[in-house]
């Protein structure tokens, strides 16, 4: 369970990261009324301010976070501190440049952007605790000071560190994990290409090779660099709390990444005080939203079920994609409640104020280049007036669903590695695509990490799990034969932890389970298509499954079984052994669930989520859409509005309701 800040008490968060670095004092003094205006209640301070307030590494400057800290302070606005080791500064880099990252392929990278470090440097580390020691120790008393903020997204620019630091601390970690060189030699399989190692130092990163390097060494590696991160972090988290055990202490994760998959979040989470996350729309997606709905719901299961902190989102455009429209009008309303839906007790952006220099100076903010008198600031002040209508809302739980959809990391890394049968699968592709048919049904879905408890749901569906130990396979097993209904699909259970395949057919570890066999795998060359029966089609993959002890569910035109489902007791284990169009996709669930007993509300249009704890339910609901819809509603008060609802809720195009049932 999360330990919050004490401030605001009795309020959602609303705020912002606040670069005041950037801006002469004159220009604070404004920013203070318009907070005081918008309803901002708690601000992220100095995320990137490491050369600001130690510009060399012997002097210090204090002044200006001084005074900006107690102007936030007499304005009523608690301070979410950064540690600000993200960049460092020029003069480390300069007397130091060992800490900067290596590249795959040799390169050293230079400083001039953010995140040069080397994550498995011990002069950096020793240079950064060193920094947060200090800031630490000066605001500890601090009476703005509620939250403490890690670096930022840790890993977002350096996960993948390939120098020689990197080497060394892989070695170690591989000692620790494999105690002997011949438990890694059979873990990695090196019998192949003449990979034996005779000597620890022999091994080193997947740098790159003349061919593919071992795949096992890859997935080891991901695992490693995931984990030398969270073990940076713990370090920045143990002296902050050695400082200020009362405060409590966060990093913001990526859970969607955005191209970086690297960080293991799940294990993470137990790191910190309370889960934060930041999410930008990807405007050239035409299932953007659908992917932000997917976020929330990750970074909810991640905390447990909630509460959880929206650290960053955009009040609109972003600078970094190759496009970057700003939002259409009650985007900002629609996404922002959206994290809250889903388990946000925080609406918090990136950022406060936007830059006039810099490589951020086109993000979006809270006040734009336009100033105070523009569309986009009065947007931002009626969600403020939103975000404070809904502070009865803290603390509560965003409500379990019937079905829970898996999402794991070293699945993720594993089905994605090279001199695979096809490199056209996309894990998180593939999960979207579930989750949106779930929500197209209007059937609501909980993702979860795959080690959370998930005999409450009444169907969990793995698609993709590529890897499945044998822990794993009797977890899955115990969920089934008490009475639950598991589907999985194609590349699933082909692997164990080491990246071996279970021998004597697919899905491996999952066949008995599932009660079919495959002999060859299934991947589709582009623009292939494969029909089945009753209209539609199989693309990217589509397997020949043999029925062993299970019935099929959707054939192939041809009559062999494309999606199957194996009773046992009164659960069941399904398997869908093709990558199917969205309208069959669909017509699959349907059945699945109507078999598992899962309610739809057929509400397609409608995010429909319910917040509570136990005495009192809140429901929410989003029109996702630029049409009007309407929804059912049971007997209650908008908070939005304030008026009483019952029956049937019209719902503007993205417009949002948060009904207390009476
Ligand atoms: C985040 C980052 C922020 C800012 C933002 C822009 O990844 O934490 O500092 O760069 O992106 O969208």
């Amino acid at each position: 369970m999360a330990r919050w800040p004490s401030r605001p008490a009795r309020a959602l968060v609303f705020g912002a990261d606040y670069n005041p670095e950037q801006w002469p004092r004159s220009v604070w003094r404004e920013d203070m009324a318009l907070m005081r205006q918008a309803g901002v209640n708690l601000i992220n301070l100095g995320i990137f301010s490491w050369a600001q307030v130690q510009p060399t590494a012997d002097t210090f400057d204090w002044d200006w976070l001084d005074e900006i800290v107690d102007l936030l302070h007499d304005n009523g606005i608690a301070v979410d501190l950064g540690t600000g080791t993200s960049s460092p500064p020029p003069w480390l880099t300069t007397l130091h440049p060992e800490i900067l990252p290596v590249t795959a392929d040799g390169r050293t990278l230079s400083p001039g952007g953010r995140q040069h470090w080397r994550p498995s440097s011990p002069v950096f580390r020793r240079y950064a605790l060193d920094h947060v020691r200090t800031v630490a120790s000066r605001y500890a008393e601090h009476p703005a000071l509620v939250l403490w903020h890690v670096n930022n997204e840790l890993g977002c620019h350096n996960v993948d560190d390939f120098s020689d630091d990197a080497a060394l601390a892989f070695r170690s970690w591989l000692q620790d994990r494999y105690g002997d060189l011949e438990a890694l030699n059979f873990a990695w399989g090196t019998a192949f290409w003449s990979q034996r190692y005779s000597a620890w130092e022999q091994i080193l990163p997947p740098r790159r090779a003349a061919n593919f390097p071992n795949p096992t060494q890859q997935l080891d590696y991901k695992r490693f660099s995931s984990w030398e991160l969270q073990d940076y972090l713990r370090a920045e988290v143990a002296v902050l709390r050695s400082v200020t055990p009362d405060i409590p202490v966060t990093t913001n994760f990526m859970v969607m990444g955005n191209g970086v998959n690297g960080m293991d979040y799940p294990a993470w989470a137990g790191e910190v005080d309370l889960v934060s996350n930041d999410h930008y729309l990807i405007g050239a997606r035409p299932d953007a939203y659908e992917e932000l709905c997917f976020s929330a719901n990750l970074t909810r299961g991640i905390a447990g079920g909630g509460p959880w902190f929206l650290m960053e989102h955009s009040t609109s455009a972003v600078n970094w994609q190759p496009v970057n429209p700003p939002k259409s009008p009650g985007q900002l309303q629609r996404d922002s409640l959206t994290h809250v839906a889903y388990g946000s007790d925080a609406v918090s952006f990136f950022q406060w104020r936007a830059s006039i220099a810099g490589a951020e100076k086109y993000h979006s903010a809270m006040v734009p280049h336009a100033g105070p008198d523009s569309q986009l600031f009065r947007d931002v002040c009626a969600l403020g007036s939103d975000v404070a209508a809904l502070a009865e809302v803290l603390g509560t739980l965003a409500i379990s669903s019937q079905v829970a959809m898996v999402f794991d990391w070293t699945s993720w890394w594993a089905s994605e590695l090279d001199s695979h049968p096809s490199n056209l699968l996309r894990y998180r592709e593939v999960a979207l695509a579930w989750h949106h048919a779930f929500h197209t049904a209007g059937i609501g879905v909980d993702v979860q990490p795959l080690a959370a408890d998930l005999s409450p749901y009444a169907m969990v569906v793995a698609p993709l799990l590529h890897v499945v130990d044998a822990a794993t396979r009797d977890r899955l097993t115990d969920y089934v034969e008490g009475g639950g209904h598991l589907v999985t699909t194609f590349f699933s259970g082909i692997v164990d932890g080491n990246d071996h395949v279970h021998l004597g057919g697919y899905p491996g570890a999952l066949r008995e389970l599932l009660g079919v066999r495959v002999e060859e795998l299934g991947p589709l060359l582009p623009g292939v298509e494969i029909a089945l029966s009753g209209g539609g089609t199989a693309s990217t993959w589509a397997e020949r499954i043999s029925l062993v002890d299970a019935r099929p569910v959707l054939t192939y035109a041809d009559g062999t079984a494309a999606v199957t489902r194996r009773t046992v007791g009164s659960g069941s284990a399904s398997y869908v052994g093709a990558l199917l169009d969205p309208a069959s996709h669909q017509r699959v669930l349907g059945e699945l669930s109507l078999l598992a007993g899962v309610a739809a509300s057929g509400e397609s249009s409608v995010v429909r989520r319910v917040r509570g704890d136990g005495e009192r339910q809140f429901v929410f609901l989003i029109n996702e859409s630029t049409d009007p819809c309407s929804a059912s509603i049971e007997p209650g008060v908008d908070l939005l509005t304030g008026r009483q609802v019952s029956g049937t809720i019209e719902l503007e195009p993205f417009a949002v309701a948060v009904i207390r049932l009476s």
